[in-house]
């Protein structure tokens, strides 16, 4: 069969700033949370590689474009580092290192016909911020206003596609309940807070984005993690996984895409104590600035069963754990290399809910990657890593794509994540995304695995048989 994608599709990968450029060599930059933490508790992080030492993309990016135009993109995301765009977010000042740089990154990319897409927030609170508060501060929300309108400010002429923020559940989870990221608390109701903080934060940006008339469009990128119960008949476990999906997902898409919480989960929140503090011109803010474009994260599904020893719900320690419970599917598919389940139709699934549920909003795969702990097992003896499970892997999901757009749905470009292998949070170095391996012994060594050359004929055919 021949599958071929619309006519300019976007093809390409997604990175961010901090995972990538490094820190230390930056010049003027100031400390985010990541930066700080590895300061703190370098334990923390897998073979206590820190934020410092990234693939360099600060010092490398010419070269890194010219690896992108070798690898067959078209488009390409990464993120600005608030905490190097304007080191001092108190007095507002822009950092001119900073401008030059993004200016230079962007101006590389549309030279060689390689779409920017830019992302406002990856995980990277700078720690002015977080001394205040973090997401948990309103104030905070006007100081990332403010920054997204420097950017557009600055960059708006010459990027087009832009993202409030990349997967903004995961500083709730990472930060609130399981301990992947600074402050590293367990609170769900600050975590609640941090949530609706970050709604609100992406909905000013896309008002004043819009009131700009730039000519380009601004959406955010969710990790959508379509949600099975174990049961379809049970009652209890397609009522649980409706929770989670509620919790996880609908909790973030509803207000980007619909401009408002879903009432299910605003009862759930009340139940249960958590109830952030709102105002009504917020949730005014949020219902009239939605989204034009979503970018979709796909790594894994979720599978839940009812709760079969309950748990009692104690205050702030709740967490959406006490209502469900994981359910381990036999025969599932898992990564060998990774630890994750490898569900190729959950993409379908996930862009046919938004067809039904979202008015078929626009929308591109803005990730989807497989990670591999241990890759160089798999160099060969010209030093080429033969990554032929990733290759299977991103066929594999987009035959689903392929299926979906097929059947109507609005899907506009599939990124990879991810270009180069980069620095992953905890996880530093320890599981391996790219189409390109990276040594960091070897001065940040960039060399194309099998995949990016593969990748590069997918584009060029725009599609594969
Ligand atoms: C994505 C994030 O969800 O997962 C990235 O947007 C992250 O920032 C990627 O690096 C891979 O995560 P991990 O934990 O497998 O390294």
């Amino acid at each position: 069969m021949n599958y071929q994608f619309p006519e300019g599709f976007w093809w390409g990968s997604a990175a961010s700033g901090p995972q990538t450029e490094g820190v230390f060599e930056g010049d003027g930059k100031a400390q985010n949370i990541w930066d700080f933490w590895y300061e703190e508790k370098p334990e923390k992080f897998f073979n206590g590689v820190g934020p410092d030492k990234t693939s360099r993309f600060y010092k490398k990016y010419q070269e890194d474009i010219q690896l992108m135009k070798e690898t067959g993109h078209n488009s390409f995301r990464t993120s600005i580092q608030w905490s190097r765009l304007i080191p001092d977010p108190e007095t507002g000042a822009v950092n001119p290192k900073a401008v030059a740089f993004y200016n230079d990154v962007i101006d590389g990319l549309l030279a060689n016909r390689i779409e920017p897409f830019f992302n406002l927030y990856h995980f990277d609170m700078p720690m002015t911020m977080q001394e205040k508060g973090g997401w948990l501060n309103r104030e905070v929300v006007d100081q990332y206003v403010f920054y997204a309108k420097t950017c557009f400010e600055l960059f708006g002429d010459r990027v087009k596609k832009w993202f409030t923020h990349n997967e903004p559940i995961v500083p709730v989870e990472g930060g609130y309940l399981y301990g992947w990221h600074y402050p590293d608390e367990v609170n769900l109701k600050h975590g609640v807070q941090v949530a609706y903080h970050e709604a609100l934060a992406s909905a000013k940006a896309i008002e004043v984005y819009h009131s700009m008339d730039l000519d380009g469009e601004i959406g955010i990128v969710l990790n959508l993690t379509p949600t099975y119960p174990r049961d379809e008949q049970n009652k209890a476990d397609v009522e649980a996984a409706r929770l989670v999906d509620g919790l996880f997902n609908r909790s973030f898409l509803d207000p980007a895409v619909k401009g408002h919480f879903p009432e299910d989960i605003v009862n759930w929140v009340k139940e249960n104590d958590l109830m952030p503090v709102t105002t009504p011109e917020d949730l005014k803010t949020i219902a009239e600035n939605t989204i034009d474009l979503l970018g979709v994260n796909y790594y894994q599904p979720r599978r839940v069963k009812t709760k079969e020893s309950p748990v009692e719900i104690a205050g702030n320690t709740i967490l959406p754990e006490d209502f469900y419970d994981v359910y381990d599917m036999p025969g599932k598919k898992m990564n060998p290399y990774r630890g994750w389940e490898i569900y190729e139709k959950g993409i379908y699934d996930t862009l046919v809910n938004l067809k039904e549920n979202y008015g078929n909003i626009r929308c591109y795969i803005s990730e989807n990657g497989m990670g591999v702990e241990g890759e160089e097992r798999f160099v060969n003896a010209e030093g080429m890593i033969e990554d032929d499970y990733r290759i299977e892997f991103v066929t594999d999901h987009l035959k689903w794509v392929h299926q979906a757009i097929q059947e109507g749905s609005q899907v506009q470009g599939y990124h990879m994540w991810t270009c180069m292998d980069n620095w992953s949070w905890l996880n530093a170095y320890k599981n391996r995304y790219g189409f390109i391996a990276v040594d960091l012994d070897n001065e940040a060594k960039r060399t194309i695995k099998k995949s990016g050359y593969w990748f590069k004929a997918l584009t060029e055919n725009n599609g594969f048989n």
